[in-house]
């Protein structure tokens, strides 16, 4: 049985996405020990409860600065020693420290088709404004590890997704959520659990 963590910062649909699949059996062989936010009105947060999850706020704003969150967040993930850390919509900088003590075990969801539309200041709606200004026909997700950079770890899987007449980021956003994030991810993570991917 595979242990994972699960770090969100915001409305939790990816986290949601994970939860519905271990439901259904689509992922197997998969426990969810505990749910991190930076953010304590991370709806993300109740989604865990109410799955009797660990739900876990560390807030950078409750340390005196960056060093002393970044240590006390990579002690608590120590502490709590997952098989796989599961970045699921999650704002946060991995610290150097827990990228090196976990190498191949940190992966993230990001929003398009990577190396485009991402790197610093591109997350969340962001991405797709300026895939809309750059006029793209196709964008999409991608599941990568996570190394020292900002989606730069090696690609795990994408999904392309139409880019319609009309589209504002947030439907974008939507169609991208709905028909990439929410499959790819659970996929990945099934495939971790079962030796498929390493
Ligand atoms: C999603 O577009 C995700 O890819 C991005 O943040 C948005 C919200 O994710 N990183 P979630 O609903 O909190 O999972």
């Amino acid at each position: 049985m595979l242990s994972a963590v699960v770090c969100v910062s915001g409305g939790g649909t990816n986290l949601q996405a994970i939860l519905d699949a271990i439901d259904s059996g689509k992922i197997t062989n998969v426990c969810i020990s505990a749910v991190i936010s930076n953010n304590e009105d991370a709806y993300a947060l109740k989604r865990a409860e109410k799955k009797g999850i660990e739900a876990i706020c560390l807030s950078p704003k409750s340390f005196p600065d960056r060093g002393a969150f970044n240590e006390a967040f990579t002690q608590r993930m120590e502490e709590l020693n997952p098989d796989l850390i599961v970045l699921a919509g999650f704002l946060v900088a991995i610290p150097e420290a827990m990228v090196k003590a976990f190498p191949r075990r940190i992966i993230n969801i990001h929003p398009s088709l990577i190396p485009s539309f991402c790197g610093v200041g591109c997350y969340g709606l962001h991405v797709h404004e300026k895939a809309l200004e750059r006029g793209v026909k196709v964008s999409g997700a991608t599941v990568h590890f996570v190394d020292c950079g900002i989606d730069t770890g090696e690609i795990i899987a994408q999904k392309a997704v139409q880019v319609e007449a009309g589209d504002t980021p947030e439907s974008l956003q939507r169609r991208i959520m709905e028909q990439a994030e929410w499959i790819i991810l659970p996929q990945v993570i099934n495939d971790i659990a079962n030796g498929r991917i390493s």
